[in-house]
């Protein structure tokens, strides 16, 4: 099985949880009575079924995508399809109509009553019907949890007094002196993977999406806990997020294989780089901001220039078996990535070549090779001083190391079946730990010894939820 053990668990836990706590709330659908045609109803299943394969975002044939209202009204390679009020200068009814129609293209072709169908949402105006989702989670109306939540990110604050934690369509802000929850922010994305601070720690970025439908990062301002933004990208849910040092730009991994970086100002894309062969996990912009670093599954560990969104090198020799690169994490001052994945050997690499490749594709870049985790690892993070690492591994343990000597300095039980994340406290004297069982666990730096343990979220007892949210619907 190509995806890893561990990321399956996080996928089935969160799935288990839409189950559990996540209700869409949908408006009554006020169509009926009259006899016009539904777009909603009676258009929608038939492009679902017979055109949406060719005609999605992700490969739009003739640039048509036909997955919502406004991509289908505005048309395709041809201008317009549609021109509401007259079927008969509509491509698109000229295209499925006829004996031997063009669409869907090379396969049965709609019955008679379906393009009659057709025929008349457009002469009745061609109007969008679609129910109005209720979504009115936010501030004050919180997801609820009956179970605990994967915990895939955290992250303490800059200036030491928050850890931030990822939940289901929320992350949690927690007072690091009394570890009481101080607030919630819920975004739309219902899966988070990757939680970072800009340098100055003003702005919170929150990477995630909701799986087969939108990849987003949020920024949040910490001063006032509200979203400064939400870009959209890709269909599908990214990872890996990282703030180049200025803040002007993000970079973080996609399903789709590529690398995207977009501008904090006016969220254009600058890079889609798309040299890598399968998902992309994680991303580190350089020391200078001037080049980043992306690995994934494919094994590889990329050096792109930002300005031009080039390929510059491949900084490991992947032919060497070392396995999917789950995480990876810059050093604090100095051009090196740790780099970790599914071969459980936290690797140091220095960011840009001194030496040339030879033909044996020796590992020349790197640094140092430290010790076998007893699991795959899934988290790596430096101290804010670059003197220690630690990992979170899947087989529940998180460890910290001496980076210049590789020396073990603690060992601890981080969750009771797998690390998905670790963050050093910037003071270096406290290493956060969270997993699959949803805790968040406090440990002593140095001695390893557990200093707190807690529940990332609130959990509601089994049954009361459902009946609150029904309730909460028809109000
Ligand atoms: C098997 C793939 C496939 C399916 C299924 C399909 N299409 Fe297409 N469609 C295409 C391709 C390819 C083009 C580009 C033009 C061409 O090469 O003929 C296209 C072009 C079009 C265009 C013209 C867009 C433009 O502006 O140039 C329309 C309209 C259209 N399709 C409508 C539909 C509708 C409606 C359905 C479903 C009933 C459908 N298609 C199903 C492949 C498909």
């Amino acid at each position: 099985m190509k995806i890893s053990l561990s990321r399956f668990m996080i996928h089935f836990g969160v799935y288990l949880l839409c189950l559990a706590a996540w209700i869409p709330l949908v408006a009554a659908d006020n169509h009926g009575g009259d006899s016009s045609v539904s777009y909603h109803s009676q258009i929608v299943p038939i492009l679902k079924r017979s055109c949406q394969g060719c005609h999605h975002p992700g490969d739009p044939n003739g640039d048509l995508i036909v997955t919502t209202y406004a991509d289908l009204t505005r048309g395709g390679m041809a201008g317009e399809s549609i021109i509401p009020g007259k079927p008969d200068d509509s491509l698109l009814i000229e295209l499925i109509s006829g004996d031997e129609p063009a669409m869907p293209q090379n396969q049965e072709p709609l019955s008679a009553e379906e393009v009659e169908m057709f025929r008349r949402w457009i002469l009745e105006g061609a109007r969008d019907d679609t129910p109005v989702e209720v979504d009115d989670m936010g501030e004050g109306n919180y997801p609820t949890y009956t179970v605990p939540p994967v915990v895939t990110a955290l992250a303490y604050s800059p200036d030491g007094s928050t850890l931030t934690v990822s939940g289901f369509r929320e992350v949690l802000l927690y007072d690091t002196v009394n570890f009481e929850l101080k607030a919630r922010l819920v975004g739309k994305s219902h899966r988070i993977e990757s939680l970072t601070y800009t340098t100055d720690g003003k702005v919170l970025g929150v990477a995630g999406g909701s799986p087969a439908q939108f990849g987003e990062v949020q920024l949040w301002d910490t001063e006032t806990n509200t979203l400064i933004k939400a870009m959209r990208a890709s269909y599908d849910t990214v990872y890996g997020l990282s703030f180049s040092p200025d803040a002007s730009r993000v970079a973080f991994g996609c399903s789709d294989q590529t690398v995207r970086v977009l501008s904090v100002e006016d969220e254009k894309e600058l890079i889609k780089f798309d040299n890598h062969s399968d998902w992309v996990f994680g991303t580190i912009f350089s020391v200078d901001g001037s080049h980043f670093v992306s690995c994934g599954r494919d094994t590889a560990l990329k050096l792109v220039e930002v300005d031009t969104g080039s390929f510059v090198d491949d900084i490991n020799s992947s032919n060497k078996g070392y396995g999917e690169i789950n995480t990876i994490a810059r050093h604090p001052s100095k051009d090196q990535v740790l780099s970790a994945g599914e071969d459980r050997i936290p690797r140091l690499y220095k960011i840009f070549r001194e030496i040339r490749r030879d033909v044996g594709n020796t590992d020349f870049n790197l640094i140092q090779a430290y010790e076998a985790q007893s699991g795959t690892i899934e988290g790596v993070a430096f101290s804010a001083d670059g003197s220690r690492f630690a990992t979170g591994s899947a087989g529940g343990e998180a460890r910290i190391y001496n980076v210049e000597d590789g020396k073990r300095i603690a060992s601890m039980q981080g969750d009771a079946v797998g690390v998905f994340a670790v963050s050093f406290h910037p003071n270096g004297t406290q290493l956060a730990t969270g997993g699959f069982d949803g805790k968040i666990r406090i440990f002593d730096a140095s001695s390893g010894k557990l200093l707190n343990a807690f529940m990332s979220v609130p959990i509601e007892p089994a049954g009361s939820e459902d009946v609150a949210l029904v309730v909460t619907g028809m109000t």
